[in-house]
């Protein structure tokens, strides 16, 4: 069995200002200091506007970075975006793509997110890409066809697999406090590598939906969870780093 490394992830959205900001980052940043040689990964995606402060906030700390979104092309006339090479350019080491709320609130299709993951991987970023089923797909049983569906039209005809990892992220579980069993976030997980053929085996696959302290150690003890993406827990230094320790 492939043993793959846990991978924890902080995705702020649009949260935090300059200071507070910025104070999280370095709080996270002293515990995993502390905690060196750490056992797992952390990354924190911050709001873009904290991404150059927070990335000299890190250095010479084990905690990686990350943004929330970028841009298909590497430059250009698009007034307002921020391309993959630009993250590159500020130390970020991944970049969250086909977030829910982003594929609600913009819509983003499966095409449009495909060739940002094209963009990012050729700018050396790790694409974790999200995909999930609707509280509606999950009533009418079609959970799994929905996630196949959404994961192979979200990705390019060519990617690395060692720049990818899948979030499997259930809409209905965001922010709302419900999560799934660990068993069917387990089989989803199963679902995913499989989908992803001979590849599969070595790509990270992480849970994101409405992870705190107390269920954290359930989903990261299982084989098949290799992290979680955090949203709202992750905008507290404690929260955040008692989820991340259950990585050990
Ligand atoms: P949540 O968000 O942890 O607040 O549910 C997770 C996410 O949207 O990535």
């Amino acid at each position: 069995m492939a043993t793959r490394r846990k991978l924890i992830v902080g995705n702020w959205k649009m949260n935090g200002r300059l200071t507070s900001g910025l104070n999280l980052a370095k709080e996270i940043a002293n515990r995993a200091i502390e905690s060196m040689p750490l056992e797992f990964d952390v990354a924190l995606c911050p709001p873009a506007t904290l991404l150059w402060p927070i990335s000299e906030a890190l250095m010479g700390s084990p905690v990686m970075l990350g943004a929330q979104d970028c841009h298909y092309a590497n430059h250009g006339a698009y007034t307002g975006d921020i391309s993959a090479g630009m993250l590159a350019d500020l130390g970020c080491r991944y970049v969250i793509l086909g977030h829910s709320e982003r594929r609600a609130a913009y819509e983003e299709t499966g095409a449009l997110i495909a060739k940002k993951v094209a963009a990012a991987q050729l700018a050396g970023l790790v694409t974790i890409v999200c995909v999930g089923e609707t509280l509606e797909q999950r009533a009418t049983g079609t959970t799994e066809t929905a996630i196949v569906q959404q994961l192979s039209s979200s990705l390019p005809e060519k990617f690395h697999s060692s720049q990818l990892v899948v979030a499997y992220e259930p809409v209905w579980a965001i922010g709302s406090g419900d999560v799934p069993e660990t068993d069917e976030v387990s089989s989803i997980h199963r679902l995913i590598r499989r989908s992803l053929g001979a590849m599969g085996e070595a790509v990270q696959v992480i849970y994101g939906g409405s992870v705190v302290p107390h269920n954290a150690r359930d989903l990261l003890e299982q084989h098949e969870i290799d992290g979680v993406l955090v949203g709202g827990a992750s905008l507290n230094s404690d929260g955040f780093w008692s989820i991340a320790e259950k990585a050990r």
